[in-house]
């Protein structure tokens, strides 16, 4: 294949074509209503898990990073609960030699302590020029002066600290977030360092986060599609309902929602989380925690809340492409998808590219079709014309 000089070339993969021919794409959809199309920034997730190394069963990096370009996410920043976990150059290293196939932009986090064991801090300067952030997704770090430490230097470094909110010591899971996250944004006034919560699913977190923004903090956080559209009234016994932190009450998801709406939530995050199919067959008590979630999060959003009235559209791309490109200091390239917003289709997530299917929106009726991801002048994915 030939590519034109200039272009920069994503990723080694035979599934580009070298140009953006919109009209012979178009072409092969049938009854699309041309008002109803529309280009989109390519979406920006600060929080995937792409499982490689150690667990490439569940995702590859390849694989994550086509279901990605499915979902019109044209950037994405891998969380490090991985092994070897990247808490140096060498650990990191198998990782940065799969990125450079991916067809989108990955990124990934370092780990803030070493192994993610929460007793030592990683080697935070030798990673800093590698990766997007700092984070021990998965779990929590309990000890107070560990994380002022990695604060303070992750500040010296430039790069923010993305905390997952668990606090062990605690029964019940929104105390276990309300409080390390109460612990975290003090660290954060502290020490300045540019902290972002990751994942939050309680009306005690927004209000913690709220009052943080009122005092002009360094504090910025996330919540995924799941707790914004479910709670726990529409559960089913089922692995695809299983996450961590799970899904709680319909206070929480209106004040989610609310939060969302006002800003106090900077971001949609995935949290797009793959697990093998046997891991999630065991209901919802024995599956592991984690759903996949970058393929339906447009689509069921744009139709939850958009389309409801519930956040513009205008907002809902600022959330999922341009404020955590902000926060995170990732450039916008020339990476958009054309989107169908007027035909209704049914999530199949048999269908999506990523190796995890387990999914809480699936069967859902959703208006938000990607028809076409674009990174720098070449197509990275084209919808299957059969819906
Ligand atoms: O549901 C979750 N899955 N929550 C986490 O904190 C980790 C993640 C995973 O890695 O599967």
């Amino acid at each position: 294949m030939m590519f034109p000089e200039g272009i920069k070339k994503y990723g080694t993969e035979p599934v580009f074509t070298p140009s953006a021919d919109f009209s012979s794409v178009l072409s092969s959809f049938s009854g699309l209503d041309p008002d109803r199309l529309m280009f989109l920034p390519g979406f920006c997730d600060v929080h995937v898990h792409f499982r490689e190394p150690g667990f490439s069963y569940k995702e590859t990096i390849r694989t994550g990073a086509r279901a990605a370009a499915a979902a019109g996410t044209t950037a994405v920043c891998t969380m490090p609960n991985l092994n070897p976990v990247p808490d140096s150059v060498e650990h990191l290293r198998p990782q940065l030699e799969k990125i450079k196939e991916t067809c989108i932009q990955v990124l990934p986090y370092g780990s803030i302590t070493r192994g993610e064991k929460g007793q030592e801090l990683a080697d935070l300067e030798a990673l800093a020029p590698y990766v997007v952030a700092f984070s021990d997704d998965g779990v929590g770090v309990a000890d107070d002066g560990l994380m002022r430490e990695a604060m303070r230097r992750s500040d010296e470094l430039g790069k923010v600290i993305a905390g997952h909110c668990e606090d062990m010591r605690y029964e019940d899971p929104r105390e276990r977030e309300w409080r390390e996250l109460e612990r975290n944004i003090r660290l954060s006034d502290e020490t300045g360092c540019a902290f972002h919560a990751c994942h939050l699913s309680t009306v005690e977190s927004v209000s913690l986060i709220r009052d943080a923004k009122k005092s002009h903090l360094n504090v910025s956080c996330e919540t995924a599609p799941h707790y914004l559209l479910l709670n726990r009234d529409l559960l089913e016994d089922h692995g695809r309902f299983r996450m961590n932190p799970p899904v709680q009450a319909k206070a929480d998801q209106e004040a989610l929602l609310e939060a969302l709406s006002d800003g106090t939530i900077d971001m949609i995050a995935t949290d797009h989380a793959p697990h093998s199919a046997e891991e999630k067959s065991r209901g919802f008590r024995g599956s592991l925690n984690g759903v996949v979630g970058l393929e339906s999060a447009f689509p069921t959003l744009y139709t939850g809340l958009v389309k409801t009235g519930m956040l513009s559209l205008e907002q809902l791309v600022e959330r999922m492409a341009f404020s955590p490109r902000k926060r995170f200091g990732i450039p916008l390239g020339k990476e958009f998808a054309l989107w169908d917003l007027g035909t209704e289709y049914v999530l199949d997530a048999s269908r999506f590219q990523s190796l995890g299917h387990s999914c809480p929106f699936d069967g859902w009726k959703v208006l938000g079709r990607c028809l076409m991801t674009v990174m720098e002048g070449f197509v990275v994915f084209t919808a299957d014309p059969v819906l």
